[in-house]
């Protein structure tokens, strides 16, 4: 990320542990975490996609951990967790952006595929949540989930990742409430539609491209830096007081969206 938007060294002396870092958002929040000085570990299924990503902050002058590890297994995140205390001595930042989702409608949608993304995006928040808590409030802790708007509206075809979004959201709001006192505080970002991301190419068919981003009031697609710019801020001391909240960044766009009469007809 080129763009200085922050102090320098924001999150200095900070570790932070980001599930599904290797591509898409959540590898653009890992970076931006690291622009602002935290030591990063990467962690998702595949090394091949963490690899690149950790070179990626080294080399942008960046220290960067990759970690294989599926987020449906306590075992593995549990492993995941004790790694990163190992190589970094402690755990400050926990972002949860490992998601899985596809297109399906209800109807033909297996309880196996419901279960997965289910697995996936909130029992796996769960997992790293879980995990991290006795490192988290050790100095204070930042856990910040990657939520959803689907699950603001009836989304047609994405019942399984609706429920689970959902789900990642009351899960956002309950551990705040829990461990605020621990010291730990726990956001969401819930992103919109966001250009080059494998939501996007998996979810959007490039004939709709162009009808979607009209119904967005701003006028465009989302960047991984809008996102990863509000991830820095949530995850400092500059939002010390904020606790719980699932911040929508989305231009405008579910608001504007089901409408009887929209600006574009
Ligand atoms: C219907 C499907 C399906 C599809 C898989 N399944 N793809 N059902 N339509 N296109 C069903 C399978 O048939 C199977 O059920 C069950 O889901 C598990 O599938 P597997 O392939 O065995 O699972 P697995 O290998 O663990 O893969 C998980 C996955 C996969 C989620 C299905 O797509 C994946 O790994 N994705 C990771 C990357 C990803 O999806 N990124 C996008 C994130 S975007 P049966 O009954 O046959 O056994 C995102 C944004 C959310 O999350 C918000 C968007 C705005």
């Amino acid at each position: 990320m080129t763009e200085k938007i922050f102090v320098d060294n924001l999150l200095s002396g900070r570790v932070a542990l980001v599930t599904g870092g290797g591509t898409g958002i959540t590898a653009g929040v890992a970076r931006a975490l690291a622009g602002a000085g935290a030591r990063v570990v990467l962690v998702s299924r595949k090394m091949e996609h963490l690899e690149p990503a950790a070179e990626v902050i080294r080399r942008d002058g960046g220290d960067a951990l990759p970690f294989a590890a599926d987020v449906r297994s306590f075992e593995d995140v549990e492993r995941a967790v004790a790694a990163t205390v190992a190589h970094y001595g402690k755990l400050d930042i926990v972002v949860n952006g490992a998601a899985g989702n596809f297109l399906c409608p209800a109807e033909e949608l297996s309880a196996n595929g419901f279960g997965t993304v289910v697995d996936i995006d909130l029992k796996g928040t769960f997992n790293v949540c879980r995990a991290a808590f006795g490192e988290l409030k050790r100095g204070g802790g930042s856990i910040l989930n990657i939520s959803a708007t689907l699950q603001l509206l009836g989304t047609p075809l994405q019942l399984h990742a609706s429920a689970a979004k959902a789900g990642v959201d009351a899960l956002t709001r309950n551990l705040a409430v829990e461990w605020g006192g621990h010291g730990i505080r726990t956001n969401a970002i819930a992103p919109g539609p966001i250009e080059d991301t494998e939501g996007i190419k998996r979810l959007l068919p490039e004939p709709l491209k162009e009808k979607l981003r009209r119904r967005i009031p701003v006028g465009r697609f989302g960047r991984v830096a809008d996102v990863a710019h509000l991830a820095v801020f949530l995850c400092s001391d500059a939002a010390s007081f904020v606790n719980g909240a699932v911040i929508v960044v989305d231009g405008g766009h579910w608001l504007n969206a089901n409408r009887l009469l929209s600006p574009e007809g």
